[in-house]
């Protein structure tokens, strides 16, 4: 069980977006998009393309997540379906928002465990690369993991956690830790190192690079180096983090009191997104020759 915090203060909502005005202040739309066939079939064939590659490549917990939740049953999912089958797994629900959406409303849904998801499908045109989260990442790259009942509470927590990094103003250190682990983190395994974060799971090419390149360093998480840590939103990653399993990630968080280590935190970050420092229990030492010859420019 969990307590419903409180809505955020009004003087919050002063945030740069524009929220389009049939929005609601929770920045929810009051309806889910109607799909036509031509957007039902982008998601048919997205979920095919994910499905020849990360079998054996992504965790564990995902591939039963998908096969739970059906996610591949045909078109963009209904999201009251999908949140009552979520919501008996793991009390999470899905609501569809416009658009990439302010902090403190996303941390505000989290912490009463909604997963807001766009409520949009890319276009062929944009097939392999989107610049905002569509369904499609937000839905099959992340809602699969929330079956997984560690994971759903360490979704929670970390919505909780916003509260307590705002205060600190140390957002974007708290964002880092979204970015290594949501969002592109990796995890051991009996069968070996397998992806968990979204943003390698609901492309077709990061997967292989993260899991089998020669080029990125993939290190052993640790929470206060993780914080310290830039990154880049539009290439592929020179690090990963990997966690022992999805307990590791849930004691070293959501066990955690952050009150002293936001205390410590500078406000920018110390270590480039490249970088191997001495305290690192590396997996793998990368040869970074990706990021070397310029990454994708
Ligand atoms: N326990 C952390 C705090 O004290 C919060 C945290 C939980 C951070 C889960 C990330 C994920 O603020
Ligand atoms: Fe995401």
């Amino acid at each position: 069980g969990f307590t419903q915090l409180p809505d955020p203060s009004p003087d919050v909502f002063t945030a740069p977006l524009k929220r389009p005005a049939h929005v609601a202040a929770d920045w929810i739309e009051p309806a889910q998009h109607a799909y036509g066939a031509d957007e039902n079939a982008v998601w048919d064939d997205l979920f095919a393309r994910q499905m020849k590659v990360l079998p054996g490549r992504a965790a564990s917990a995902f591939m039963a997540g998908l096969d739970k939740l059906d996610l591949g049953r045909g078109g963009v999912p209904d999201f009251g379906r999908l949140s009552a089958e979520l919501g008996a797994l793991t009390g999470w629900s899905v609501v569809p928002v416009p658009m990439l959406i302010p902090d403190h409303v996303f941390f505000w849904h989290l912490a009463n465990r909604r997963f807001p998801a766009g409520n949009f499908i890319r276009s062929r045109e944009n097939f392999d690369y989107i610049e905002e989260p569509d369904v499609f990442h937000d839905v099959f790259g992340h809602v699969p993991m929330l079956t997984d009942p560690t994971f759903a509470d360490y979704m929670q927590a970390y919505g909780r956690a916003g509260w307590k990094a705002m205060r600190h103003n140390r957002l974007k250190a708290l964002g880092a830790l979204y970015w290594y682990t949501v969002e592109f983190g990796l995890v051991e395994e009996a069968g070996g190192l397998r992806a968990y974060g979204a943003g390698i799971l609901s492309g077709p090419s990061e997967v292989v690079f993260a899991l089998e390149a020669q080029s990125p360093n993939r290190i052993y998480l640790n929470v206060d180096r993780v914080m310290r840590t830039d990154y880049v939103i539009d290439d592929l990653q020179p690090t990963y983090f990997v966690i022992e399993s999805l307990a590791d990630l849930y004691h070293q968080t959501v066990e955690r009191d952050f009150d002293r280590l936001y205390r410590g935190l500078g406000p920018g970050f110390t270590y480039a997104n490249t970088a191997v420092i001495d305290i690192d229990n590396v997996h793998t030492r990368g040869t970074l020759e990706y990021h070397l010859r310029g990454g994708r420019a």
